[in-house]
């Protein structure tokens, strides 16, 4: 706590905690990818979810009346960028979409999302996703004491960008724990050598998200969904990341992501 006031450091007790939500979490994302498909509604998403987190997770899904959101997870289509909110629009084939999940439990959170192709997407749509989760890679593999927090923002940045992509600059990845949101913002641009110092005990997200077209977003008059203002598409992944004496722990790696587990 002493170097960096409101930035919390959790204990080896809370870190197990995060790591226990963190894996609920990756849990829902495992469960739910399978039922991404042409025809399905979002709303079916987010009952499936709510349902998985709720009755066999007994933890909490963090969005659902959160400063006012009314589902469970957010799904965001195609040029949302982020915070869509779940309804009966189904997706069609083509279509890429962000599931974001947050899940409490034991009072930690744990926050991630996760690009998915809707049948057969155009090979535009599937380079932004993966440039988009490229992004997020580059700033979580320089996570270590010492770091500091514009050498993140501006590798994420420098990716995007030259790969032809935009990064959008009003949403960023924050601290989370007890918090849902807490400090620091986790800009994903920004300049070398400036910003927060990384210390172990640390807890925050990674979230870049990735427009093929311009940066600037717009809110709908639902005063939640983000699009892009020129209608161009927009891929986000997120991970929940520790800082750990050595470098990082990611926290929400779903089963594919995780090296195999070995006997003894
Ligand atoms: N999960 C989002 C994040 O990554 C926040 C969603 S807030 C909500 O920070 F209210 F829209 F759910
Ligand atoms: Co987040
Ligand atoms: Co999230």
């Amino acid at each position: 706590m002493a170097r960096n006031p409101g930035v919390s450091l959790k204990t080896p007790a809370e870190q197990d905690l995060m790591r226990a939500v963190g894996r609920l979490t990756a849990d829902v994302l495992d469960m739910i990818g399978p039922h991404v498909q042409p025809g399905v509604t979002t709303d079916e998403l987010d009952g499936i979810c709510h349902e998985f987190i709720v009755g066999r997770q007994d933890a909490i899904p963090a969005p659902l009346d959160y400063k006012g959101f009314p589902k469970s997870i957010c799904t965001s289509i195609n040029h949302v960028v982020c915070h869509g909110i779940p309804g009966d629009k189904r997706l069609r084939n083509g279509d890429i979409v962000n599931v974001d999940v947050t899940v409490i439990k034991d009072g930690f959170h744990g926050d991630s999302s996760r690009m998915f192709q809707v049948g057969k997407t155009a090979l535009q749509a599937q380079r932004l996703c993966r440039i988009a989760h490229e992004a997020m890679w580059v700033g979580i593999r320089m996570v270590q004491p010492g770091v500091r927090l514009g050498d993140i923002g501006h590798a994420i940045q420098v990716h995007a960008e030259t790969n032809g992509y935009s990064v959008v600059r009003e949403f960023c990845g924050h601290g989370i724990g007890r918090g849902f949101h807490e400090d620091p913002q986790v800009l994903h641009y920004g300049t070398p050598g400036t910003g927060l110092v990384l210390e172990p005990g640390m807890t925050f997200t990674i979230e870049p998200m990735v427009n093929a077209g311009k940066r600037h977003v717009r809110i709908l008059p639902d005063g939640w969904t983000v699009v892009t203002k020129d209608h161009s598409l927009s891929a986000q992944w997120e991970h929940t990341v520790l800082v750990t004496p050595q470098g990082f722990e990611v926290l929400t790696l779903g089963v594919e992501e995780r090296p195999p587990s070995h006997p003894g």
